[in-house]
């Protein structure tokens, strides 16, 4: 149900300088989704009637990406005066003067907060009644975040910058996790009043809750119990942090559903993957995007799969697979490629350096060595051949091939597309199909085979495989009578 009293604002107007990067510090990746993904997704589930994203810089790509995460974002942008305050000043104009409701404000790059911390800050900053509420945690290091000053009996004073802070404030342990509720008119107010004399020259959102103390309004801090949700991502080496300690939790998480994970430092599972009971993940695998597997299927070691569904107990071994299609119980790898358009039926077999694509294995089917399979269907049953090439490419078109039921195909064929090999086909080693095959026929290229004795010993004398064959006719010289 929406919430009408609910409008939440996210700050991502930053250039994100410590990133070192063309990409805007907010749309870089974690676990599957851009770190304002995960934002706007927590900021989602508390059903605010808004959600209002305050862009500035890039902020073409920023809005483009928010808006495919979350079609009914709102976006406000931010003006020339810098800093989190005129950030908060711009969401805000989007509000109209009759919302008298919560503000929730959240950074884009503080990408681990959930909902569930979010909506517990939310309880308590409507249970105390409060003008404003600050998200805070206590950290072993607070080096670089805003210091909450409280006075002798432990209310809120101000959230003091590092750069501003005195040596005694930047003592205090307890920090601005950069997460703040207000009820609207009081920000509205409090904001007018909030200036840019401080060392950086930009107007601080923080400033806002100093204003309200004087004010005498109400001002409490909410502490969080794990402080690693509020950890925000200003560099590289933070954003790696922040995506192991992510990816710990969603393994965890899996862990407790029923899936077996030997090894949760070289196993990346994204947030949008889905996984059944009894699946086995081995060390590292990868899994992307809207990757499903179902229960009792295993999967890796040393395996890749983006936007992929693995079928019932199927066992996927050193593979990687992009928008493939694996059936119930089948097999594939160890070392193989499956492209988009791969659909393996069930108790198939995609084997050993075989690559595919655009290609349907029908039930039961293989493909087990050294093989393309491309721009095909291949019926229930089949077997094709070791070293088969299915050459779909003309140079300028594709072309489709189709393999009827039950086919045995030799090693080393060449189906040149467009061919329809018909049910029950045979085919001998070497064969290079150009025209289709009728069902039940052998196909062959019967090439006829020449042997010229005695070649080697004239136009190879002297080598290893001349006195190998001299040896090898000596020794058949010998058994001569028995022919
Ligand atoms: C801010 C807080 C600090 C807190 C810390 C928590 C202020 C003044 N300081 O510091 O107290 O401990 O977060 O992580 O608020 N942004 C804009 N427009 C701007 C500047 C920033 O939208 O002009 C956005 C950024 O994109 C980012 C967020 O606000 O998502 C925080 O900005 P950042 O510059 O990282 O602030 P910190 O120095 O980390
Ligand atoms: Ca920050």
């Amino acid at each position: 149900m929406v919430d009408n009293n609910l409008a939440v604002i996210v700050l991502a107007a930053g250039q994100g300088t410590r990133m070192k990067s063309a990409t805007p510090k907010v749309l870089h990746e974690l676990a599957g989704r851009p770190m304002i993904g995960h934002v706007l997704a927590a900021a989602e589930a508390l059903e605010p009637e808004h959600v209002i994203l305050v862009a500035r810089h890039q902020r073409e790509r920023v809005e483009e990406a928010a808006r495919e995460l979350l079609p009914r974002v709102e976006i406000a942008a931010q003006g020339e005066v810098p800093g989190t305050g005129a950030a908060a000043d711009a969401g805000l104009a989007l509000l109209d003067d009759g919302f008298v409701g919560d503000v929730l404000i959240t950074s884009g790059d503080v990408p681990l907060l959930g909902a569930g911390p979010l909506g517990a800050f939310l309880a308590a900053h409507r249970d105390a009644e409060a003008a404003a509420s600050v998200l805070t945690a206590s950290l072993p290091d607070p080096s670089g975040y805003g210091r909450v000053v409280r006075d002798g009996v432990g209310d809120v004073q101000a959230i003091v910058e590092d750069g501003d802070a005195t040596d005694a404030q930047r003592a205090i342990h307890e920090i601005n996790s950069g997460t703040y509720l207000f009820q609207a008119n009081d920000l509205r107010r409090a904001l007018e009043q909030v200036g840019t004399d401080n060392a950086q020259n930009e107007k601080y959102l923080t400033d806002a809750i100093g204003v309200l103390v004087a004010e005498g309004r109400k001002v409490i801090a909410h502490r969080i119990d794990d402080p690693v949700l509020v950890r925000g991502v200003n560099d590289r080496q933070q954003l790696a942090e922040v995506a192991r300690e992510l990816n710990d939790r969603i393994v965890r998480r899996w862990r407790l559903a029923g899936v077996t994970i030997q090894d949760a430092t070289s196993t990346w599972i994204d947030v949008t993957v889905e996984l059944g009971q009894d699946v086995t993940l081995l060390p590292g695998t990868q899994l992307r995007g809207t990757t499903v597997v179902q229960d009792e299927a295993t999967v890796g070691p040393d395996t890749t799969l983006i936007d992929t569904e693995v079928g019932f107990g199927a066992d996927v071994t050193r593979v990687h697979a992009i928008s493939a299609r694996i059936g119930e119980n089948a097999h594939v790898g160890p070392f193989s490629y499956l492209r988009p358009g791969t659909v393996l039926g069930a108790e198939g077999k995609i084997g050993t350096f075989v690559e595919t694509k655009n290609v349907t294995i029908g039930r039961g089917a293989k493909v087990p060595h050294l093989s393309y399979a491309g721009d095909a269907e291949i019926g229930e049953g089949s077997n094709i051949g070791a070293g088969t090439i299915f050459a779909n490419y003309d140079g300028v078109h594709k072309h489709r091939s189709t393999v009827g039921p039950q086919v045995r195909t030799g090693a080393h064929n060449v189906f040149v597309a467009p061919v329809h090999i018909g049910a029950g086909v045979y085919s001998g080693a070497g064969t290079i199909i150009r025209k289709d095959v009728p069902a039940g026929a052998l196909a062959i290229t019967q090439a006829p085979q020449v042997n010229r004795e005695g070649w080697v010993a004239e136009h190879r004398a002297g080598t290893a495989s001349a006195d190998a064959a001299e040896v090898a006719l000596q020794h058949s010289g010998a058994d001569e009578n028995d022919d």
